[in-house]
């Protein structure tokens, strides 16, 4: 079984098909803030930036003449749960470690309680932690951050980029 990188998970149709939905520019920003704090608080940046990049592709288009309708999907938001469903499939079918992938699909089913009856913030690990800090810091009023665009070779780059890091950390941390 081969590692598999950010730039495999971002290329396959499954996540292009639902990061366009919730916004590949989000997604590689969160990505990009979770790789920072992950190395700053010495937890797994293999974990959390693969999390992060994933974390939204649960999301349902919940538009309303060509607008995110806020209101409506307040109401029937799932994300959280789809999306560590749907990310743990693919990253199965990638090929990942069965381990990495639970962990991670835990963190995407975490990162937000705002579809739950209850709160999780006094129980998330760190690693959750990270998902749920770094989605925060790039959110924008209205759900804005959705629709911010980037370009899919600039996507790959920026992809690229972060999977060098964290095969750094990862060679470190093997030492
Ligand atoms: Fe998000």
């Amino acid at each position: 079984m081969g590692y598999v990188t950010l730039v495999d998970i971002f290329k396959h149709p499954i996540t292009q098909k639902y990061l366009r939905r919730s916004g590949v520019h989000h997604a590689v920003k969160v990505t990009e803030i979770a790789c920072r704090l992950a190395t700053e608080r010495e937890e797994n940046p293999e974990l959390a930036t693969k999390a992060a990049l994933l974390h939204d592709m649960g999301h349902f288009e919940w538009y309303r003449e060509g607008k995110w309708d806020y209101e409506e999907y307040r109401k029937h938001d799932i994300h959280a749960i789809k999306g560590a469903e749907r990310a743990h499939k693919l990253l199965i079918r990638l090929g990942e470690n069965r381990v990495k992938a639970k962990e991670i699909a835990i963190a995407i089913l975490l990162h937000t309680d705002s579809y739950l009856p209850f709160s999780v913030k006094e129980f998330r690990t760190p690693l959750q932690q990270i998902i749920y800090e770094a989605d925060e810091i790039d959110e924008l009023p209205k759900g804005g951050h959705h629709y911010l665009k980037m370009e899919r070779e600039e996507a790959i780059e920026r992809l690229a980029i972060i999977d060098k890091k964290v095969q750094t950390a990862n060679n470190k941390s093997a030492i």
